[in-house]
């Protein structure tokens, strides 16, 4: 076992102020101090990689779904780490481990927090951007299990250029769907069509969205998996083939309100469609972790999973990085390398 004498600095990301609106870099601080020693039944984590997710942003309200962070309190994020010591059964030295680790270089929590990586040969990158549960598993529950996917139908995409985005527009391209993205700016919809393989684009920053939608699909659109909600909501509302289904993965256009976002004008559309809307969280599938998680593995090692990820480099920039996801920064699943 390693000296416990012997403990690393660690740098970590507090709150320092309320966000008025999207976050900012200077609504967090940095800390540095000596990580805890682990007590028993706890393990001492050195950082590698943290996930930047829109769901941080609801923390850092009051009350929240998640869970409120306190003024001064540590950032919560999840990720991916090495154990340093362990003063638990569960892990031993050197094991790679996921979960809660929070906004920091080294965490010392109890060993239940985390699961252990069986593949530890994967670098960290992939596990979170591609097979972690707020990508891949998201995006496979939200696009199979709510939005029971076929093929030759049609489903258009918001936040398409983003993490869950472009990696429900490879699963319903996988099962044959014709899939049109809706991502910010032309630079972004070049790599849907070039790396991710859509079969369409829309440039919600400078193109009709509505003529667009109607361009690609005259007689309406199968699914929309919604990503953003406000306006984009009500443009796939209003393009509904019978039968479709409405998605509600999130709305990251509207979490800076979370309490009074602005809702759909058009839901009675749902009736004159017969079509349904459906929210979900990952955590409801909690059960189908495994078998999903061997499928996408699967989908990964056939080369059947191409999905860019943006990194940023240091756990100094986490505040930059959240700050990028609500301003569009971001190419693919937002990470940072700790
Ligand atoms: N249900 C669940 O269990 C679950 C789990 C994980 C994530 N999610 C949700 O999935 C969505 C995507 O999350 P992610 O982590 O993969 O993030 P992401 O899509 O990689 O990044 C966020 C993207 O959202 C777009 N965006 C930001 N602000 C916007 C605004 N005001 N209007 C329109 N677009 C905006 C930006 O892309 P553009 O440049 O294209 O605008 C940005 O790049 C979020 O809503 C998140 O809450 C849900």
């Amino acid at each position: 076992m390693s000296e416990i004498s012997n403990l690393p600095n660690s740098k970590k990301i507090i709150l320092k102020t309320r966000p008025n609106g999207d976050p900012v870099v200077s609504d967090f601080d940095i800390i540095e101090e000596i990580a805890k020693a682990p007590d028993d039944g706890e393990v001492l984590v050195e950082v590698q990689a943290l996930e930047i997710g829109a769901w941080i942003r609801t923390t850092l309200n009051e009350t929240a779904f998640h869970g409120s962070t306190p003024i001064d309190g540590t950032i919560p994020a999840l990720g991916n780490g090495k154990v340093i010591i362990s003063k638990s059964d569960k892990f031993k030295e050197g094991d790679i481990v996921t979960g809660p680790l929070m906004a920091q270089s080294y965490t010392t929590m109890p060993a239940d927090f985390f699961t252990k990586v069986t593949n530890p040969e994967i670098d960290p990158f992939t596990q979170i951007g591609v097979l972690g549960v707020t990508t891949g598993l998201t995006a496979y529950f939200g696009i199979y299990d709510v939005g029971q996917v076929k093929e030759d139908e049609i489903v258009l995409v918001s936040g398409a250029a983003g993490g869950v985005g472009a990696l429900v527009c490879q699963l319903a391209k996988l099962k044959g769907a014709k899939v049109i993205g809706i991502a910010g700016g032309r630079e972004k919809c070049d790599v849907l069509i070039n790396e991710v393989g859509v079969d369409g684009t829309i440039d919600y920053k400078s193109e009709d969205i509505d003529k667009k939608i109607k361009e690609f699909a005259p007689e309406g659109i199968d699914i929309f998996f919604d990503n953003v909600g406000g306006e984009i909501l009500d443009f796939a509302l209003d393009n509904l083939r019978d039968r479709a289904r409405v998605v509600i993965c999130g709305a990251i256009s509207q979490y800076s309100h979370h309490d009074k976002v602005d809702g759909p004008s058009l839901y009675l559309r749902l009736a004159e469609k017969y079509a349904r809307m459906e929210g979900f969280t990952v955590m409801h599938f909690e059960e189908h972790y495994e078998k999903a998680s061997k499928e996408l593995l699967d989908l990964h090692n056939q080369g059947k999973l191409k999905v860019p990820f943006h990194i940023e480099e240091g756990i100094d920039n986490f505040p930059l990085a959240l700050q990028k996801l609500f301003t569009g920064g971001n190419t693919g699943k937002l990470m940072v390398k700790v």
